[in-house]
C-alpha cells in the first residue's frame, strides 16, 4: 500500500473511490445518503493547502485506485483544533489500514501546531469508536444517533510503523 498527501489532480479519483463505497459506509463518512461527490465538492477535497487542510490517501501498490482518506480541516476560531475525517473502502476495511493512516496524520498534523481531533461520528458506528479509542481518544454521545469525540495528540504515541 502507497500512503501519500492529496493532490489538486485526485478530484476524480476521489469521486471514483466514494461511488465504490457501499451506501453504509457513505452514510457513516457524510451522515447523509449522498450517491455521488460532485465535481465542486471533490476539488474542495483535493485542492487543499496541506497546513489548514490535509488529507492522506491510500492506494494499493501499482493502481491510481484511492482506497482511504484521512483528513483533517483545522477550526478558524481554535486553530490548535482541527476536525478529523476518515474513509476506508469497503473491501480494505478491518486490515489495519484506517489505524495506520490515522497514525500518519496525527504526525502530519502535529507537525503544523494542530493538538487536538475532533470528530462527529453515528453513535452506532462501531468501527470509528473502536478507532478513536485505541488512538487513546475520547468519545461520549451527543444525543441517541450521534456521538463525539476527540483525540489530544500531545497523548497519543508516534505512528505504529
Ligand atoms: C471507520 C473506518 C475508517 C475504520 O477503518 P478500518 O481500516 O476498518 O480500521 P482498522 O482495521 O484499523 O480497525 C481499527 C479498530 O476498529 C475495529 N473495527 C473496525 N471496523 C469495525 C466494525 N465494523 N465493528 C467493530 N469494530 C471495528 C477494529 O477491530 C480495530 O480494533 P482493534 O484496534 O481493537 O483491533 C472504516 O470502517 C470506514 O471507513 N467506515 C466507513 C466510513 C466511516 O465510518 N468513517 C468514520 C466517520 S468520520
Amino acid at each position: 500500500m502507497c500512503v501519500r498527501p492529496v493532490r489538486a489532480d485526485d478530484a476524480d479519483d476521489l469521486q471514483d473511490g466514494f461511488a465504490l463505497l457501499s451506501e453504509l459506509s457513505r452514510y457513516r463518512r457524510f451522515h447523509t445518503g449522498t450517491p455521488a461527490l460532485s465535481d465542486r465538492v471533490a476539488r474542495y477535497l483535493a485542492e487543499i493547502d496541506h497546513v489548514d487542510h490535509q488529507a492522506l490517501v491510500a492506494t494499493p501498490v501499482g493502481s491510481p485506485a484511492i482506497v482511504g482518506v484521512v483528513r483533517f480541516i483545522r477550526l478558524r476560531v481554535r486553530p490548535d483544533e482541527a476536525e478529523l475525517s476518515i474513509t476506508v473502502a469497503d473491501d480494505w476495511q478491518r486490515a489495519g489500514l484506517g489505524t495506520c493512516l490515522l497514525h500518519l496524520l496525527i504526525e502530519r498534523a502535529r507537525a503544523v501546531g494542530v493538538r487536538r481531533f475532533t470528530l462527529e461520528m453515528l453513535a452506532d458506528n462501531e468501527g470509528i469508536l473502536a478507532l478513536v479509542r485505541a488512538a487513546g481518544g475520547v468519545v461520549q454521545p451527543t444525543d441517541s444517533t450521534i456521538a463525539s469525540g476527540h483525540i489530544d495528540l500531545d497523548a497519543t504515541q508516534g505512528t505504529s510503523g
